[in-house]
């Protein structure tokens, strides 16, 4: 989710360098718009932990060789943002069951044998973010975890927000990112509607989810046709476009003469404009979030796979808002 963001290279503070220094990082194409360095070294800084979290510019045709690599130079592991997440995802000795199920690595654990490990933290932020902000997906077992995440969050935030349960999704479009999306909200027991505007990757992507859970409520329609039917049914609509990024510039990756009900909560993942899709839902009063508190979570659990500790999610939470707003 990491490129979804239309920020400048943010500045990057130096930790003292040692011998027993230990190495994480982002391999992405471009990279230098990654906010991931910002976040983790603060997170590494707060805890006293003698880590680095550096960018790393691999060019698609040498990602293989620079995955060897990890493992030469003695990484703990890295993240992957654009375009390198599906192709990692055939790189590594082993996947983690969601990363098998969506194809996609953001997370590479580079274990002590030497082999590699490759998980999806995406669907994880996604979730723990909806919690944080009192959203819940999915029935009373979720709720109860939830509830915890969200009392801490908002003592955190000295902001608490109203609970809500989300079990109808409309997820608009069907790329890369909306991989992530659709699997944590069918997992996690929503029906999904995903409307793409080329249905045939929305019908696919519910192929790939069905593969790895038989069960799962998802199915395909064309975007922005099937939109008034399917937005009066949903309680959560997502944008998985990167539509909006460029603010006015871009098209609405909805219809604006289709309305949305105060009563629904409206996610975006791009992260650091207020872009016109969660403008207009605000203005009808809906709950509109940010993908901001996804990149956050998403980078948290990265942190704990690595490290063994819990994540400074407040130092985390700040650093990006700090860089965000330079
Ligand atoms: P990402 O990895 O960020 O999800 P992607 O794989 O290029 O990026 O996916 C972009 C998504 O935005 C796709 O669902 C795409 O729809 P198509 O599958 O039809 O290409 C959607 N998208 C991009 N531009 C769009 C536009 N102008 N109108 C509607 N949907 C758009």
């Amino acid at each position: 989710m990491d490129h979804l963001s239309s920020h400048p290279q943010p500045p990057i503070s130096i930790p003292t360098l040692t011998g027993a220094t230990r190495l994480v990082g982002v391999m992405g194409w471009p990279v230098a718009h990654s906010l991931s360095p910002a976040m983790h070294n603060a997170a590494f800084a707060a805890l006293g932990l003698n880590w680095v979290y550096v960018p790393l510019a691999v060019p698609p045709e040498r990602l293989a060789e620079a995955v060897r690599g990890l493992r030469a130079l003695g990484f703990v592991g890295c993240n992957a943002t654009v375009p390198h997440k599906p192709a990692l995802a055939q790189l590594m000795d082993e996947l983690t069951p969601v990363a098998a199920a969506i194809g996609s690595v953001n997370t590479v654990i580079v274990r002590p044998d030497g082999s590699l490990l490759g998980d999806s933290t995406d669907g994880y932020g996604f979730l723990t973010d909806l919690r944080a902000h009192g959203v819940h997906i999915g029935e009373a077992e979720n709720r109860r975890s939830a509830e915890a995440t969200q009392r801490q969050v908002a003592k955190m935030k000295g902001r608490p927000e109203a609970g809500v349960v989300c079990r109808r999704a409309l997820v608009i479009g069907a790329g890369g990112a909306a991989r992530a999306v659709v699997f944590a909200l069918a997992e996690a027991g929503a029906t999904v509607a995903i409307a793409n505007r080329t249905v045939a990757s929305a019908a696919e992507l519910c192929r790939m989810v069905l593969a790895a859970l038989p069960t799962a409520n998802v199915s395909a329609h064309p975007f922005p046709a099937a939109l008034t039917r399917l937005a009066a049914d949903a309680d959560l609509i997502v944008n998985t476009t990167s539509l909006g990024l460029h603010g006015d510039a871009d098209p609405l990756p909805w219809d604006p003469a289709v309305p949305f009900r105060r009563d629904q909560v409206v996610y975006d993942l791009i992260y650091n404009v207020r872009t016109p899709f969660l403008r207009l839902a605000e203005a009808a009063g809906a709950r509109a979030i940010d993908g901001l508190g996804m990149l956050v979570h998403q980078g948290a659990r990265s942190f704990e796979l690595w490290t063994g500790r819990p994540a400074p999610v407040e130092v985390m939470d700040a650093a990006l808002r700090s860089v965000c707003s330079a």
